[in-house]
């Protein structure tokens, strides 16, 4: 858990690729893998590389209102000396192959800040296509950021 918190506060404080703002603590860390479950909606994945933590793919709740509910947001980040070598490939399509078998999961969207080539890649790769851009959608670093959003229709 402490991984996964370093991964993701360095992108919070270092890049608009999270809309995060705030450092996450350990104890919101843990609070958020409660949700985790081996069947359900949301589901979390770990890389591995020689016994270290590199990276996490994870499914969640994509919107609070109930009619939301069988759709899910996936959320990826790899440590930054761990990129560009097949790893978000293989634990994305984890989650996506998971996906398809969890209960009551009927669309997959992922949120991507433009430009994020990596990312936009990976969505295009594994089958995703674009459901739209929300223009200047976010402020971070005093700027404003487009999100596309891309969607996974799991076959169903
Ligand atoms: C985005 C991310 C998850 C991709 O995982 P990765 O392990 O780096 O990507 P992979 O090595 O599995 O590559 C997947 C595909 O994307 C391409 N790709 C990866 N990084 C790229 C880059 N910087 N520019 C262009 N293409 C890139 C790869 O070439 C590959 O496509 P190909 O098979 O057609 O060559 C990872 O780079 C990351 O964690 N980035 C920082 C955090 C982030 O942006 N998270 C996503 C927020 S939406």
């Amino acid at each position: 858990m402490p991984a996964l918190r370093d991964i993701l506060n360095h992108y919070i404080l270092k890049s608009v690729v999270t809309f995060e703002m705030v450092e996450l603590s350990l104890e919101n860390r843990k609070t958020w893998f409660t949700q985790f479950s081996e069947n359900g909606r949301y589901q979390l994945f770990v890389a591995e590389e020689g016994g270290e933590v590199v990276g996490y793919a994870a499914s969640l709740r994509f919107h609070q209102r109930p009619a939301y509910a069988p759709s899910v947001m996936s959320s990826i980040y790899l440590h930054p000396n761990h990129t560009g070598k097949g790893i978000g490939e293989k634990i994305y399509t984890e989650l996506i192959e998971n996906m398809k078998t969890a209960k009551d999961v009927h669309r997959i969207y992922g949120l991507v800040v433009l430009p994020n080539p990596g990312s936009e890649r990976l969505h295009e790769k594994l089958g995703f296509q674009v459901a739209g851009e929300l223009n200047e959608g976010g402020y971070k670093f005093g700027k404003y950021h487009d999100v596309r959003m891309y969607e996974h229709r799991l076959g169903r």
